[in-house]
């Protein structure tokens, strides 16, 4: 009897991880919502890199935490004031002598990361199985 129960499940365990294994190679990982990075974009993603942006500052919460977060910096500060700060510095930021180039590459890099999401999150919801969603999201 007991064999026939653990045979049972094992079989429908085995199936269940067929099932979700074919979904799962499926599915995709595409972010369909996400227009696709632009040349520009890439190349200022390596002039973050570069430069080492992320010692001092976060996206989506990670990173160094000298600086403030970057994540919307384009929607609520805007491309001309962010291209102030990266070409000049300030006090507390140093000008790291970036190349005019340089600059409008690493503002179309957080233009990107900009539409990405939000940080932090505004309006969110959890899940039945406990993951959160963001509302503008729409996977
Ligand atoms: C040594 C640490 C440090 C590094 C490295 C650094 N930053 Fe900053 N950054 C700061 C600090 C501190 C501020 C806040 C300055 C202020 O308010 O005077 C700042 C502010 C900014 C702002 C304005 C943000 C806001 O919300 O006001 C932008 C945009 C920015 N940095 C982009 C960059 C980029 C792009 C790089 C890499 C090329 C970079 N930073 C490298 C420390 C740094």
């Amino acid at each position: 009897m007991t064999t026939i129960n653990n045979r049972l499940i094992f079989s429908a365990l085995f199936v269940s991880f067929v099932i979700y294994s074919a979904y799962i190679y499926t599915a995709g990982t595409e972010a369909t919502h996400i227009a696709p990075m632009s040349e520009e974009a890439r190349h200022g993603q390596q002039v973050y890199q570069k430069y080492n942006c992320v010692a001092c500052h976060q996206f989506y919460g990670l990173g160094g935490y000298i600086g403030p977060d970057l994540t919307n910096v384009i929607s609520n500060r805007g491309a001309a004031y962010s291209s102030a700060f990266i070409t000049a510095g300030t006090a507390r930021m140093p000008n790291l002598g970036l190349s005019p180039e340089e600059v409008v590459a690493v503002v179309a890099y957080l233009g990107f990361v900009d539409k990405t999401g939000t940080y932090p999150p505004e309006n969110y919801e959890v899940t039945w199985f406990g993951t959160v969603r963001q509302e503008d999201d729409p996977q």
